[in-house]
């Protein structure tokens, strides 16, 4: 079966909702099809200052959350990129095929450097793409599940297996983005305008699905919607409300055209009054699983090794094969 290939950084401590609807939702449904690869990327987590005590910490409940959204190892090989060390031997290759004006376009780092100030960003923040390229290429993926924003790495990728396999011979499968168009981009509950993040969003905008379900349901009550009272998905003039149908119909697996109809003739409060309870709904489980698995460290180390250890006998193949290519001596 065709093979996907994802990750999430384990740096913000909660997933917060764009990460679960633009992303893990996906993966949950994907591993039933296909053959599927999903890491917490701790690699990717250092291109900015990690404490030590709290990447660790973090990096377990990542994968805590994963397995609470629904991912289950018997499906699917859940691991942490550092334990297996193919995807920075294999970076170091597609960095030496990347150009230094291609890597300058890609616009995640630009705006992270601009944030952090361009002095004090790593050369690590700037090569950041190019470890995800190898991420996915050491597996082969054939699509490769995400949001909006990672679209241009995606790209990238595509770009440097072609660029590899026309140079050395076919090598690399050319991935997909696989980007559902409905939840591509979650936006922030007080600024609609703005992608939902950690970095960019208010704290009031930003739904974490680890914090309090009643603090929650309140940031939902609270979201910014406008002035006029028609329930209408329509992003360009009405993005919060268009925001809102988008969760809310994810979450309920109702169409926004069926909820269009519900909601004719009410006002805003009913519809953010029922989004907060399907919200809590959601995240009150989610919480207690995640939970679950983090006062079970042993089993959630051993699921990850076990997964590190599918993950290596793909990746270290890969990685053999591609050594090869490049004209490495094999070390006999
Ligand atoms: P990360 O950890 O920033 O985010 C994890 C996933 O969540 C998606 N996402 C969103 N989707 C919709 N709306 C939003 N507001 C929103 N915010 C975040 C992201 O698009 C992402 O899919 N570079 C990646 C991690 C990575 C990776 C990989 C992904 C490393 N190697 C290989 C795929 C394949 C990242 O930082 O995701």
């Amino acid at each position: 079966s065709p093979r996907v290939l994802s990750g999430i950084q384990p740096t913000a401590g909660s997933f917060h909702l764009g990460n679960y609807l633009g992303a893990v939702r996906q993966w949950v449904a994907l591993q039933e099809s296909h053959d599927a690869f999903y890491m917490v990327v701790d690699l990717h987590a250092i291109t900015v200052p990690q404490d030590p005590k709290e990447l660790r910490a973090n990096t377990r409940l990542a994968a805590a959350q994963l397995l609470a959204a629904g991912l289950d190892p018997e499906r699917c090989t859940l691991f942490v990129q550092s334990h297996v060390p193919e995807h920075a031997q294999l970076a170091w290759v597609m960095n030496c095929l990347t150009g230094f004006g291609e890597a300058s376009r890609m616009t995640q780092f630009k705006d992270k450097s601009a944030r952090q100030g361009a002095d004090r960003a790593s050369v690590g923040l700037f090569t950041y793409p190019i470890l995800q390229v190898a991420d996915i290429l050491l597996y082969q993926a054939n699509e490769v599940p995400v949001g909006e924003d990672q679209r241009q790495h995606v790209e990238l990728t595509r770009d440097l297996a072609t660029r590899f396999n026309g140079r050395y011979g076919e090598t690399f499968t050319v991935p997909k983005p696989y980007i559902l168009k409905e939840t591509a981009k979650i936006y922030d509950l007080q600024e609609p305008s703005v992608k939902m993040s950690k970095s960019a969003s208010t704290p009031k905008g930003l739904i974490n699905l680890l914090d309090e379900p009643k603090a929650t349901a309140k940031k939902v009550r609270s979201a910014v919607t406008d002035t006029d009272t028609v329930i209408r998905y329509d992003p360009e003039n009405k993005p919060g409300v268009s925001n809102l149908l988008t969760i809310y119909s994810t979450l309920t697996g109702t169409g926004v055209a069926e909820l269009e109809a519900t909601y004719e003739g009410k006002g805003y409060g009913a519809l953010k009054t029922d989004l907060a309870e399907v919200m809590v709904e959601f995240v009150t489980p989610f919480r207690e699983r995640t939970q679950q698995y983090l006062d079970d460290p042993e089993t959630l180390d051993s699921i990850l090794a076990k997964g590190a250890e599918k993950a290596r006998a793909v990746a270290a193949e890969t990685l053999a094969r591609a050594y090869d290519r490049v004209g490495f001596l094999p070390a006999k």
